[in-house]
């Protein structure tokens, strides 16, 4: 049995009443709302241990350095890294994405040279490469989709070529919830020896993530999606290649010596660690992490497959509603429309029955353009939702129907 009213009990934001009804919040996507447990180690920091981090020998510094150290350790296993090192702390994918399109970029692409992404990649895996590429003269390829939302794997087969230098694409994708085949992608890559960076913004918090097992060479996500703060988000490299990078940002931390003429580095992972790091969210995301344990990894896919399975059946049953993403491989991402109402107006009368969707293009332009749709209503699930609340977007939604067709 999945404990779910003891897990509601743990998130104190679900009790919030909108428009004198219970919130349905079903924008997890954009961010996941956080359990007491990662709430009171952000607040027990404060009272207890703030300090800052790796300058100081007195007490206060020390403890605050070994809570920071041990949760890049936590970090480590989560993911199944074969080394702490490998772990380093951004402010979220975002960063993660710039740091590796900026650092490996600088280093490993030339003019001429090219990357391959995939047309459903966020923003922030999609932004950096196309700026990268247009800086250093290089092309920025694109894998397409099949009907059902899936990557086109045999057309990505076809863009590799002698020049690419690097294959970036989602997990998951935010849009379409499609659970992309990236073990499969990355072996394809290192057959020829291109190195793949996996965006894993939207699958940490659903599924077991093993980047050894997926072979994996860089691998990003963002603590707020996964329970923990805003602010805080980690990129895992292959030792080899953070290695062999550039620093990324200048500063204190990032040093070994520095002289009026020159600097030399620090060494991995502080290397890329630059100014006094966000502890607080680093210690945030520890006890999400140790959250997350406690459920088991199992158990919350399981769960959140029989919610995504649920809403799909329900919501198809609404006259003149199509869902965008249908591929057998999803995690619990709904994106859908109806009929031609605009989404935005859908989703101001959703709001109103105290249900919370996104709605828009999801930062995602490129796949709205290539999906010729001004933007989607996503309804995105996390563990604690429920059937009664699912039944509750049922209605928001047939209101929405009802009231624009
Ligand atoms: C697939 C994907 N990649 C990257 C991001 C960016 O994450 P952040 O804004 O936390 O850096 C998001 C956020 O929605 C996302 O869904």
């Amino acid at each position: 049995m999945f404990p779910i009213e003891k897990i509601r009990a743990d998130f104190p934001i679900l009790q919030t009443k909108v428009y004198n009804k219970p919130l349905a919040y079903f924008d997890n996507a954009a961010t996941t709302q956080k359990p007491l447990q990662v709430i009171r180690a952000i607040t027990g920091y404060y009272e207890k241990e703030n300090c800052n981090i790796h300058r100081g020998v007195h007490f206060l510094s020390v403890k605050a350095t070994e809570a920071y150290e041990d949760a890049r350790c936590v970090i480590r296993d989560f993911i199944h890294a074969q080394h702490s090192h490998e772990i380093i702390f951004t402010r979220g994918t975002t960063e993660a994405v710039n740091l590796v399109a900026d650092s490996f970029g600088k280093k490993f692409i030339a003019e001429g040279d090219e990357v391959i992404t995939s047309v459903m990649e966020h923003h922030s895996n999609f932004v950096p490469w196309q700026q990268m590429c247009l800086q250093r003269k290089a092309t920025l390829k694109f894998i397409p989709l099949l009907e059902d939302g899936s990557l086109d794997i045999a057309a990505f087969q076809t863009l590799i070529t002698e020049k690419t230098r690097l294959v970036t694409v989602t997990h998951i994708s935010n849009v379409l919830g499609t659970i992309n085949p990236v073990k499969e992608i990355i072996a394809m890559a290192h057959q020829h020896a291109i190195p793949v960076l996996i965006d894993g913004a939207q699958s940490v918090a659903h599924m077991n993530i093993d980047v050894q097992d997926l072979d994996a060479d860089f691998y990003c996500f963002s603590g707020h999606k996964m329970y923990a703060p805003m602010g805080i988000g980690v990129l895992y490299g292959k030792e080899r290649w953070l290695e062999e990078m550039p620093p990324y940002q200048m500063g204190g931390e990032m040093i070994k010596d520095v002289f009026f003429t020159h600097t030399t580095f620090n060494e991995l992972p502080f290397k890329f660690e630059a100014g006094t790091p966000n502890v607080e969210g680093v210690l945030g995301l520890r006890a999400a992490i140790r959250y997350l344990h406690d459920i088991g990894m199992d158990q919350i896919e399981a769960y959140e497959r029989d919610l995504l399975s649920y809403a799909t059946q329900r919501l198809l049953g609404i006259e003149g509603l199509k869902i965008y993403g249908t591929s057998k491989h999803k995690a619990s991402v709904i994106s859908f429309l109806l009929h031609k109402i605009h989404p935005y107006d859908a989703g101001m009368i959703i709001d109103k029955m105290s249900v919370a969707v996104r709605t828009g293009h999801h930062c995602a332009m490129p796949l709205m353009e290539y999906l010729k749709i001004p933007g989607t209503i996503r309804a995105s699930f996390a563990f604690y939702n429920t059937k009664e609340e699912i039944d509750r977007l049922l209605e928001a939604v047939k209101k929405a129907n009802e009231m624009l067709s």
